[in-house]
């Protein structure tokens, strides 16, 4: 028998770098290829102990259908938080939850892009989001992201080509993969290059709370005065990914749409969870427990840093106010999947950079590293281990 699929799914061919990634399987290699939270950052015994009491007092509801936007108390915690936190919310929004922040970028592609029209983003960026758009035949137009944030010229220059653009797709705080951060400078920028092309700004945030050094700038959404951006954000880095919790904060028109593509996705959002994690923040200071990830995650970044400081010599690396990644750039010519080849044959995993390009057929100097699932001791052994590819590489072994 041979099967045929559809368009939207045969063009995402499973790519080389799973080869690669593949060798993470192995317990005896050091990954810093996941982008997973550490272990210590998921609150288990508060789970544990809320669990009980949520079956135990509303046992039928959590295991009852619900509404597609979400558990309503839900909805309300998470509206008030970051209203307060981060500015973020005015009386024309509204907030749905959704499965992950991953659903919101799925929502979005389906709501806004016809085929064939453009989605202007980051290169590199995360790959999730690229297939998704890829998946509703979505053209990927990717501009470079600059120490301070995306490439605005280039923005504008495809804006201003009359290619019919569904939106602008944007990591702007430590950005995965590469860690940086827009300034407020480009953020206000990027506003207005919206409003003067008429676009949406999809705005993608889920590492907006893991910040080790000052705030970064105000989320684009809280500068926003016209309703031009969608904000996805997510429980996942900051409590857990497993429960697949994130939320969409967008003008209610937009709200609308996303809620009628959201009930033929998958109904609702896991109201368990859901129920769980509204009982939570009821009880228990999630900021607490940011603040004490936060305090542990910037000790491996640093550590991580200063590794590679001693043992990637020859590599330019960036050096992020908070997320999970840190990114490495080779000297000119230099290919990133042939540095994680080598640095898989010695038992270290790192993610090549052409894995986060939305113009698959280039490649990229650049690297990814996670710093939040290794121990210290991994991250000192695996780096020397990276740096010991390195020196293969560019002596040419
Ligand atoms: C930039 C970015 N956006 C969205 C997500 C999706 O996260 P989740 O669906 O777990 O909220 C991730 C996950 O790694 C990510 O890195």
């Amino acid at each position: 028998m041979t099967y045929t699929f559809a368009n939207r799914i045969g063009s995402l061919a499973p790519s080389a770098i799973r080869e690669i990634l593949k060798v993470t399987q192995d317990p005896s290699v050091i990954s810093f290829a996941a982008g997973n939270p550490a272990a210590f950052a998921f609150p288990v015994a508060e789970i544990e102990e809320l669990s009980a009491e949520l079956l135990a007092s509303s046992g039928a509801e959590a295991l009852q259908y619900g509404v597609s936007e979400g558990y309503g108390p839900l909805r309300e915690q998470t509206k008030a938080r970051i209203k307060r936190k981060f500015g973020l919310g005015n009386e024309n929004d509204q907030l749905i939850i959704t499965s992950g922040g991953q659903q919101v970028l799925e929502l979005s592609a389906k709501v806004l892009g016809n085929e064939g029209d453009v989605v202007i983003c980051e290169t590199p960026s995360f790959v999730g989001a690229l297939n998704a758009f890829r998946s509703y035949g979505l053209q990927l137009a990717g501009v470079p992201v600059l120490e301070d944030g995306m490439d605005l010229e280039a923005v504008e220059k495809i804006l201003a080509s009359g290619r019919r653009v569904a939106f602008i797709y944007t990591i702007p705080t430590y950005q995965n993969p590469t860690g940086r951060t827009m300034s407020l400078a480009k953020r206000q920028r990027l506003l207005e290059l919206a409003e003067k092309y008429n676009v949406l700004i999809l705005e993608d945030s889920p590492y907006l709370e893991l910040s080790y050094e000052e705030a970064p700038p105000p989320p684009i959404k809280a500068l926003d005065r016209s309703g031009r951006v969608i904000y996805a954000g997510s429980y996942s880095k900051v409590f857990s990914p497993g429960i697949r919790v994130g939320f969409a904060l967008a003008p209610a028109p937009v709200i609308s749409k996303l809620i009628v593509a959201k009930q033929v996705s998958d109904v609702h959002t896991n109201l368990f969870f859901s129920m769980l994690l509204s009982k939570y923040l009821e009880k228990y200071d999630l900021d607490k427990h940011i603040s004490f990830v936060c305090r542990e995650y910037r000790k491996k970044r640093d550590v991580m840093l200063a590794a590679a400081e001693r043992h990637l010599s020859g590599v330019t690396m960036t050096r992020p106010g908070g997320g999970l990644f840190l990114w490495g750039e080779l000297p000119p010519g230099y290919d990133g999947f042939e540095l994680c080849k080598l640095a898989s044959e010695k038992k270290v995993a790192a993610v090549p950079g052409s894995a986060f390009l939305p113009d698959e057929t280039q490649t990229s100097g650049g690297f990814r590293l996670n710093f939040s699932l290794p121990t210290e001791e991994q991250i000192e052994k695996g780096m020397a281990l990276l740096g010991q590819a390195v020196a293969d590489l560019l002596k040419g072994r």
